[in-house]
């Protein structure tokens, strides 16, 4: 199964990543986690080319040609042959924050972005994508008080940031069945009870066309029934 975070940065999704592996790994599931742009030594190269605030000159399709040179890496070093043995990754931040940021926010070609997203990705999609979604105002009052100093992506302005939550909303509309969203206003501890409930009745609807016949199955036996999971035939991994 793969599950992937999205939302804007400060949104509090890398918490709630954390939380739902520490939870999956109590269930005895195999779970890798990983954050993007990153997860590979090669990858790690390009997010710190990517992050470097001195390079303030990078062009916006020398940036999106940089993450999805990222994660292809990934995808075919880590993911692919992750799911293919049946275990569930978590990854924070896929290609949707691709779509969102350099998409939305930055307002590139939006079907030469699926196109890009596509060739990067191979068509391996999550399973499921949780989007942790926070007011920009929320985001600024979040960043002064880390105190912390901003990386290059961070540095973009307010109406960037406007653009990318409402890149995120369009991606729940067109996709509901795969997204699901829920409010960083609430506390860590009421946002990770909703973001497990919610986990639970997706993997529950994945499985149930074979059906757990008796009680309730355990969370590795509904995992195993995830489309990405089979590996053979799956709609998810090409
Ligand atoms: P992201 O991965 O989206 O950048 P983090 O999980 O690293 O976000 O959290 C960013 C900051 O917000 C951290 O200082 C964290 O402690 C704080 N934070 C996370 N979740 C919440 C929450 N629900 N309410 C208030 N602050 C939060
Ligand atoms: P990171 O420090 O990992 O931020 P966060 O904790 O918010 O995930 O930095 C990643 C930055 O890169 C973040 O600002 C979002 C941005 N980004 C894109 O613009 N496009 C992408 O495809 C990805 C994966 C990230």
């Amino acid at each position: 199964m793969f599950i992937t975070f999205e939302g804007l940065d400060f949104s509090g999704k890398s918490t709630q990543a954390t939380l739902l592996v520490e939870k999956l790994k109590q269930q005895h599931c195999t779970v890798h986690f990983i954050r993007e742009p990153g997860g590979t030594a090669i990858s790690e190269k390009i997010r710190a080319i990517l992050l470097d605030k001195k390079h303030l000159e990078m062009s916006d399709t020398a940036e999106i040609l940089l993450f999805s040179a990222s994660r292809s890496q990934l995808v075919s070093q880590v993911i692919k042959p992750a799911l293919l043995r049946g275990e569930v990754v978590v990854c924070d931040r896929y290609c949707d924050s691709t779509t969102a940021y350099q998409g939305y926010g930055r307002e590139l070609d939006l079907d030469a972005v699926r196109a890009i997203n596509k060739l990067a990705t191979g068509g391996t999609m999550p399973d499921l994508t949780v989007l942790v979604d926070i007011p920009i105002d929320e985001i600024e009052r979040r960043k002064t008080r880390a105190g912390l100093t901003f990386d290059r992506m961070e540095s973009s302005g307010r109406a960037f940031y406007e653009r990318v939550r409402d890149g995120y909303h369009q991606l729940v509309l067109a996709e509901p069945e795969r997204w699901v969203r829920v409010s960083g206003l609430l506390s860590i501890d009421e946002i990770q009870k909703e973001i497990c409930s919610k986990v639970e009745n997706k993997i529950k609807r994945f499985a149930t066309p074979e059906g757990p016949s008796e009680g309730m199955p355990s969370a590795e036996g509904l995992l195993r029934r995830m489309p990405s999971v089979k590996g053979t035939k799956s709609s998810r991994v090409h």
